[in-house]
């Protein structure tokens, strides 16, 4: 048996990587300030009252996605949400079966709950496409687990909803669930479903991190049939007592106020996927799909591993790209759309010379 995974080495590479002027690095839209919502610090009082499973923002969130609040787990951000989710469903020695290229702490949770993980392969040309025939031939009647991303990371690549139909039948043929995390399918507009709505198989996890710019609430959440979201919440008691009170009331707030909370910012992706494409299709040496939604795409270059690339970016034009080694793919980079559209502008300019640079 392998060792266990005890750290998330892209975690710490993405938190303290040297700062840049030019961040494509990032996989969110820029911070939102709260200050623009109508809110003052007594909406905020802590009254010194324990509030487990605080009821007022699992009904924003039921009401936002359209399940019921029992359905409803909350966790801090995203990440929370998906150890909860995966530490929930996964016993030691458990096949899971886990998107290649995916999110790096995703494949570490897992190793890290004993998982024996098993792969599959996204099908790399023409879009990183979820492709149900390839999950069925690596899955055995011992898989437990699917794991995918949707949007996925790092492409961006928005799965067909009959795609994850049929994820759900094969997990239902062995009794296994389907896990999504949905931390980007916001981002895709008008805005699509979440899985959750397919069938007690699927686990959608999700925060107001990424499409909405608010990290720093730590406001994530897990949507699961009811029975397996009290068993969550029944082993979430081992990790911790409540979410952070303050931070509940204002992501309540901020779902009140969620279309001035989005604002343009689906309008600012999408000027800047369109210049993204414009500017990719115009350089034989990336290889990629037109970027359709989302926040990311993930581009190949075909001069090699892409930490060189990354590098010389940095040394000389103040700017970053997430080299692809990252996703277990060393020649591709990926590249954010949350920047700016001026400031995304001046970023592609400077990532074409130094591509130039480097030719
Ligand atoms: C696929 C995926 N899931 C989860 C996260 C983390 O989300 P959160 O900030 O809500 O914990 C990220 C951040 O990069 C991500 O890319």
């Amino acid at each position: 048996m392998t060792d266990r995974i005890m750290q998330s080495d892209y975690m710490h590479w993405a938190k303290f990587k040297p700062s840049v002027r030019y961040a494509l690095t990032t996989s969110e839209v820029p911070h939102f300030r709260m200050d623009k919502l109508p809110l003052s610090l007594d909406d905020l009082d802590l009254d010194g009252a324990s509030h487990p499973r605080y009821q007022p923002v699992r009904e924003r969130i039921a009401e936002r996605y359209g399940v019921a609040v029992e359905q409803i787990v909350s966790a801090d951000g995203t990440s929370m949400a998906n150890f909860l989710a995966m530490a929930t469903l996964i016993s030691p020695g458990d096949e899971v079966l886990i998107e290649q290229p995916t999110y790096e702490p995703i494949l570490g949770a897992a190793s890290f709950l004993g998982a024996k993980v098993k792969r599959f392969n996204r099908a790399v040309a023409p879009d990183f496409g979820l492709d149900p025939g390839e999950v069925r031939r690596q899955m055995t009647d011992r898989t437990r687990l699917i794991i995918i991303t949707n949007l996925h990371n790092p492409s961006g690549s928005l799965a067909d909803e009959n795609d994850l139909r049929a994820l759900g039948s094969l997990a239902a043929e062995v009794d296994a669930r389907v896990l999504i995390d949905e931390v980007y399918l916001d981002a895709v507009s008008p805005r699509a479903r979440t899985a959750a709505h397919l069938g007690p198989e699927f686990v959608c996890t999700n925060s107001l991190t990424k499409v909405y710019g608010l990290s720093g609430l730590r406001c994530g959440w897990i949507l699961a049939e009811t029975p397996l979201a009290e068993r969550m919440w029944r082993l979430n008691d081992l990790f911790g007592v409540n979410q952070a009170h303050q931070s509940e009331r204002l992501a309540c707030i901020a779902f009140d106020h969620i279309d001035g909370v989005l604002s343009e910012t689906p309008i600012m992706l999408e000027r800047n996927r369109k210049l993204f494409n414009a500017f990719a299709i115009a350089r034989p040496d990336l290889k990629v799909a037109p970027a359709v939604h989302g926040v990311t795409a993930f581009p190949q270059w075909t001069g090699g591993e892409t930490d060189r690339l990354n590098d010389h970016l940095r040394d000389r034009y103040d700017t970053a790209v997430v080299p692809g080694r990252w996703f277990e793919m060393p020649q591709h980079f990926r590249i954010g759309f949350g920047l700016q559209t001026a400031e995304f502008e001046e970023a592609l300019k400077r990532l074409g010379a130094a591509l130039d640079d480097l030719r």
